[in-house]
């Protein structure tokens, strides 16, 4: 698979799993569960296309800007993201907050399967692009294995 149809592929289960989490009636241990899922696959989602898509673009001048408003848009969805993690109780205000995050996120998705993605095929041939999806899955596995919250990993600490 080409890395744009994979990173496509996981923007559409996040927000189906958004979608299901701001549907939610009460947030139980269901919800709780399905948020951590989905906070964890994006961070990976996230910092891979950082790490192997994003500098393969900004290497163009055009592509450039975008980019640069990409990451930001990460960082500004990470931030909200951090809040959710850390409030305690999943009341009204927890839901708010969801509800902007999935307004960020969907209005990221947008701009990357529009404009960044357009550059990517500009920018790269089809190998090139299918080179990248080969190691799409790879990365993400590699991102969560560095970023395995503490006591739930293999901590050679321990
Ligand atoms: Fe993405
Ligand atoms: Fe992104």
């Amino acid at each position: 698979m080409n890395i744009l149809d994979a990173i496509k592929q996981d923007h559409d289960q996040y927000k189906d799993q958004m979608q299901q989490l701001i549907e939610a009636d009460r947030i139980g241990q269901s919800e709780k569960d399905l948020f951590q899922r989905f906070s964890s696959d994006i961070d990976a989602h996230m910092k891979a296309e950082q790490q192997m898509f994003y500098p393969v673009l900004e290497e163009q001048d055009m592509a450039k800007k975008h980019v640069l408003q990409a990451y930001e848009e990460h960082h500004v969805a990470s931030l909200v993201m951090d809040e959710l993690k850390s409030v305690q109780q999943m009341d009204e205000r927890w839901m708010a907050k969801m509800q902007v995050l999935s307004e960020l996120v969907k209005h990221h998705i947008q701009e990357e399967e529009s404009v960044i993605f357009r550059h990517a095929r500009d920018l790269l041939d089809s190998d090139e692009l299918d080179a990248l999806g080969d190691q799409w899955e790879s990365s993400k596995q590699q991102v969560m294995r560095q970023t395995q919250p503490t006591g739930t990993g293999r901590s050679s600490r321990r």
